[in-house]
């Protein structure tokens, strides 16, 4: 009977160990399949949403819709809306007077991407 018992509670363990060593396998083949799929944005594709109403913007190597935050921007709207359609990385980490946006405003962004931006084509 204490036989029985120990060999169960080995076979138990060796099955938790199973599962977390394949677990630690399985998760960064998912991250990597989770990159594999994130759709990447052309420049040419960039370029055609230029409106208020249909604003894309690349910062950072990433492509954010930023049509429904825009009137919620605090600057007057042409400031920002005069990006639409463009790497704006500098514009954005500069407010195009010098000073970085606040942490918060990073946070809000995040909630807005849409994809990387495709690397250029070499001519
Ligand atoms: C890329 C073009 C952008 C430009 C030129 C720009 C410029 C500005 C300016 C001039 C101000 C007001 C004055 C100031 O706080 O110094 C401001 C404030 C702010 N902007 Fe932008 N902005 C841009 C994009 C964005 C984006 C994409 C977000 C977020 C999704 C954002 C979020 C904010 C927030 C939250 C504030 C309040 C101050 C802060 O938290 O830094 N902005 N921005």
């Amino acid at each position: 009977m204490r036989r029985l018992y120990l060999s169960t509670t080995v076979v138990f363990w060796l099955l938790v160990a199973a599962f977390w060593i394949g677990g630690g396998w399985l998760s960064p083949a998912g991250e990597s399949a989770a990159i594999a799929t994130e759709r990447l944005i052309t420049a040419k594709e960039l370029s055609k949403h230029t409106e208020p109403g249909n604003c894309w913007m690349a910062i950072r190597g990433s492509v954010y819709d930023l049509s429904a935050y825009l009137p919620q921007h605090p600057s007057p709207p042409e400031i920002v809306t005069s990006w639409c359609g463009k790497e704006a990385t500098e514009a954005y980490d500069t407010k195009t007077k010098g000073r970085p946006h606040s942490p918060y405003a990073d946070e809000l962004l995040a909630n807005y991407r849409i994809g990387m931006l495709a690397p250029a084509k070499p001519r």
